[in-house]
Order: C-alpha cells, then structure tokens, then sequence
C-alpha cells in the first residue's frame, strides 16, 4: 500500500513538472516581450492560432523543442519550442496543419530546430492531405547560427515546392519578413498581409539607402499596399490580424484539402433556377461604355457570395471565389470597367496563377469574357507582353478541369482566344446577344480594310458609317461564331445563373488529360 502511495506522489510530481515546463512554453519570450508584441498592435503566435482555429481543435507538436546552437552565449539561451508553434486543428471542421512565428522569441528568426518544426507540419501536411498554413513573424535567419540556419531555409523551399500542387499552401505575413525569408512565402499559393504591421521585402531601407541611396519608408516599400497594389505580390490585404485569420477561414473553405479531393460542396439554400431580369440591363448598347463586371457575377452566386482574390492589383481582370449550386468555383472575368477589359502583363499574371491554381486543385472555372484586346504601346511591348500573355493561353490550354466561358459583350482578336474559347478545350461557351466576337471592333477593322474606299466616297464620313454598320451587322454579334459551333448556345442574360448551374451539373464527372512528360516548360 505504502509503495503505491509513493508512486502516486511521484506522477503528481512529474504532473507538476509538466505544468511547469508547459506555462513555461506557453510565455514565449516572456511577459514583456508579449507586452511590446501587444503594444505593436499584434496578436501573439498562440493568439493567432486560438483565432485561426476551430476552439479547442490545437494539438501542439515538439513544443519543447530547442535549438542546438552554442555559439555567442547561446548555449544557456533556450526558450521551448523556439520561436515558432507548430501542429494541427481544424477550420469549420476540416484539418489543417499550421506553424505560426513566436516573435517574442529570438524575434521569430530561424534556426535549424525552427526550421526542422516547420519541415515537420509540412511533410505530415503533405502526407496527410490537409492544407498547410504559415503566419510568419520573423526577423529572418537566426544570425547566431549561420549557415545552419540558411541550411533550415533551403530545407523548407525545397518542400515548399514539393507540396506545390499536392495540398494548398497558404501564409500570412503578420510582422517581419525580410531578405531570403520572403521566398518561401513567395513558393506558396496565397499570401496575406495585415496592414500596417507586416512588411516583406529582400532588403530592407537602410541597405536600399546606403546601395542606391534611394529613400523609402518601410511601408512604402514593402507594406500590405505595396505588396497587393503594386508589385501583385501579395493576394490580400487586412486591417488586423483578426480580420486577417478570418479571412484565411473563408478561403480555406472553397479549397479540397489536396489534389485528388473535389472541393467541399455546401448544401444550396439558394436556388439553382433563380433568374435576375435586372441582368439584361447590365451591359451597356453602347460598346465603349464601362460596366462593373462583379454585378454579373455576384447575381449569379449562391447567394450573391463573391470571394475576390488579389482585388487590389491589375483590376482590369477579376478573379476570386464563390458557389454555384453549392459548389466551389474559381470565377475569372475581363472588367471593363477598368481600362475596357482589356489584358495587359499584370492581368496576364494574375489570371495565368488563378487558373493553374484552380486547375491543381479541382475547382471548376467560370470564366467572363468583355475583352477589346491585349494593351497596345512600348511599354507592354518592351515589358514582354508577349511572353506573359502567352502565359494566360499556356493555363488555358493546360487545364483540364471543367470550363464555362460566357462572352458579355466583346471578344475581340487573340484575347477571344485566350479566354477558354472552344478552340484551346473551353467545355461549355455561351454569349450574350450583346456579344461581339471578331478580329478587333468595327471602327478600326472598316479604317483598316476600307480606307481607299472611304477616301474616295463623295460623303467619306457617311460612307465610314455604312461600313461600320455593315461590319457590325455580319460580324459583331454571336451568331456568326454560334454558326460555326464556336458558340454553343446564345442566351438570354436573365438565365444565366441556372445555365452556368446546368452547365456545370453536366461537367461534373469531366476527364481530360495531358500528354505525360516530366513538366511543360511555360513561358516564364
Ligand atoms: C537573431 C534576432 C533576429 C535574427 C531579431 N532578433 N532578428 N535574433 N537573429 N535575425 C531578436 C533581437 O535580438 C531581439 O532580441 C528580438 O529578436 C526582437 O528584435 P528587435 O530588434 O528588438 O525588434 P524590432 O525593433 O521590432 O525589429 C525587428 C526587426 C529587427 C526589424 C526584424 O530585429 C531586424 O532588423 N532584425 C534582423 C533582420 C535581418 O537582417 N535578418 C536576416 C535577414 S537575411 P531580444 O532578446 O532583445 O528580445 C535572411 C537570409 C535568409 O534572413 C536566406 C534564406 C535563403
């Protein structure tokens, strides 16, 4: 009896231990190190994830792991787990694994054991089949360590990239991320930034200054704004963190959780045979008049619900999130209210990502065509338009996953092409009777073919007007591409939704192929 009361106290003891050792992990770097974090308008790292998860689904690994550095008085400088919280939870229910920053310790930076948790979520990640989220929080490589530490990066690209494809990668930049360290959010699929408080950048104002002696504010140069009006590197921008996990919950949403999953389908409280008359309003007689395609769109969604992605940079394509008959869809669409539609090299980018996205992962593409053209002038040309556009028709092309394209109003030249026209595999293409699919629009074609003529008429300004009338009637409308096939249907725009929904019913068990090699060699 004695000696088992003995044991008892014992695993009380060892209990007491553990509570220890876990507060002890719990803290981080310390109530001060937390309270600056605060002050600075951030969440901790175990903050964030209480936000990101479903509550109580956290199932923490290797929290009480060190790093095995000795140099420069490093040996008795430990805190468990790191600088970074590793595990998994679930969103609405569905696994996820997650890894998020400890910036109040060693101010997040990387070491080899940082860099070995963050391997060790992402290969189960991968191997499990469950989406892979990082909120990083960084001062980059953990200087103490060198090379080890560099080592840690290039062991975590490299599965970055083994994973690309195989299961969703998402990041939130939520503090510093600076120098090689914005290369593995850059190797994920989406990135998010909270605005004010996370910036991301390969060098930093000082070294910009002291090399180009260029000024610049670090907001400036690598904020949220920066990052996703400017240089298109980032897909979404928050105004705090909680807004930003948030965030994150609803795209995790429209995702499988791999490859070889279709996406969640939700049950559909709206209905499939919902007409909206208003739509045959939407686009203007006039060709050159600008509409907000997304009125198009969102009256076509599962309750109106349109999840734009990247919406800040090159805004003259759409793209982003929503269901139909409660079924994920990827939805991209020229806006013409933006530059008329038309494709430039950012649009290009952004569209060629959202497809080949959409395409690894399964998720159906409805896709809204008004476009007069890819852009003119030296600077699109001397940019490489050439080689971007061709990276829209290379997704195109590639994708094999189910595509409806509806033409709106205008599908002019190679950009009627592009846009998943019948000719590079679209599955099913609709048109409006606004549509008008030609080489380019009636004015420029009757001033390039019917100059003579038009020089020579009595009334050159009448007679440019007969043309142009005549061009219009033969060839800008649907029909002559509905004659050809090209065009499987014309409809009319109050039956869009249960057409898109129809449509969509009848691709669900599509299969399509590519020929097999070892990878394709896109234009980059
Ligand atoms: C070790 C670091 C660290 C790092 C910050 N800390 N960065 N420790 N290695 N890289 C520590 C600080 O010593 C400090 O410790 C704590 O984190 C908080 O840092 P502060 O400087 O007090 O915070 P703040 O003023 O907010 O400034 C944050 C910062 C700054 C802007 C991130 O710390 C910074 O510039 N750090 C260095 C950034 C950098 O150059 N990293 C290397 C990039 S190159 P105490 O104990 O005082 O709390 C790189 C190569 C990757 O990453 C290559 C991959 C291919």
């Amino acid at each position: 009896m004695r000696h088992g009361k003995d044991e008892r106290m014992d695993t009380n003891e060892l209990l007491a231990q553990l509570e220890v050792k876990n507060r002890q992990a719990i803290e981080g770097g310390g109530p001060e190190r937390i309270r600056k974090q605060h002050e600075g308008g951030k969440l901790t790292a175990r903050e964030r994830l209480d936000v990101l998860l479903d509550p109580g689904s956290f199932q923490e690994m290797d929290r009480f792991k060190t790093h095995r550095c000795t140099d420069f008085d490093m040996a008795e400088n430990k805190i468990a787990g790191d600088g970074v919280i590793t595990g998994w939870g679930t969103i609405n229910g569905r696994q996820v694994f997650v890894f998020a920053q400890d910036f109040t310790a060693f101010g997040g930076s990387l070491s080899l054991a940082h860099a070995e948790k963050i391997c060790k979520v992402m290969k189960m990640a991968a191997k499990m089949g469950a989406p892979i989220i990082g909120l990083c929080d960084s001062g980059g490589a953990r200087i103490q360590e060198g090379v080890n530490s560099l080592a840690g990066y290039g062991d975590i690209f490299l599965l970055n990239v083994m994973a690309s494809g195989v299961v969703p990668q998402i990041t939130a930049i939520m503090g510093p991320s600076a120098g090689g360290a914005v290369y593995s959010p850059a190797l994920t699929d989406w990135i998010f930034m909270v605005e004010k408080t996370s910036h991301m950048f390969i060098t930093g104002p000082e070294v910009i200054k002291a090399v180009t002696r260029e000024v610049v504010a670090k907001e400036d140069l690598g904020g949220a704004m920066a990052h996703n009006a400017k240089s298109g590197v980032a897909h979404f921008a928050a105004p705090d963190d909680r807004t930003c996990l948030a965030m994150i919950r609803q795209l995790v949403d429209f995702l499988p959780a791999n490859n070889m999953e279709d996406p969640p389908r939700a049950a559909c409280t709206d209905d499939p045979g919902r007409r909206d008359e208003g739509l045959r309003e939407v686009v203007p007689a006039d060709p050159n008049k600008p509409y907000d395609m997304r009125r198009i769109i969102r009256s076509n969604l599962d309750g109106q619900g349109f999840f734009e992605v990247h919406q800040h940079w090159a805004k003259n394509i759409v793209v982003g999130f929503g269901r139909l008959d409660g079924m994920p869809v990827g939805l991209i669409a020229n806006q013409p209210a933006v530059m008329a539609g038309s494709l430039d090299i950012d649009a290009s980018i952004k569209g060629a990502r959202f497809v080949r996205f959409c395409d690894a992962f399964n998720i159906p593409l409805i896709i809204y065509e008004d476009v007069p053209g890819f852009l003119p002038g030296t600077h699109q040309e001397y940019g490489g338009i050439i080689k971007h556009g061709a990276k829209l028709i290379y997704a195109f092309c590639e994708a094999t996953v189910p595509r409806i394209t509806l033409i709106t109003r205008k599908a002019y030249g190679g950009a009627y092409i592009v846009m998943s026209s019948k000719h590079i595999r679209g599955d099913i293409n609709l048109a409006y009777p606004t549509a008008q699919i030609a080489v380019m629009g009636a004015e420029g074609a009757v001033n390039i073919i019917s100059r003579e003529q038009i020089q020579k008429a009595a009334d050159p300004k009448a007679e440019r007007a007969r043309l142009i009338g005549e061009y219009q009637e033969k060839f800008s409308n649907p029909y002559r591409a509905a004659e050809l096939g090209y065009i499987d249907d014309v409809i009319d725009p109050a039956d869009t939704r249960p057409r898109l929904i129809q449509a969509l019913r009848m691709l669900r068990h599509k299969r399509d192929t590519n020929p097999p090699k070892k990878h394709g060699n896109m234009p980059l």
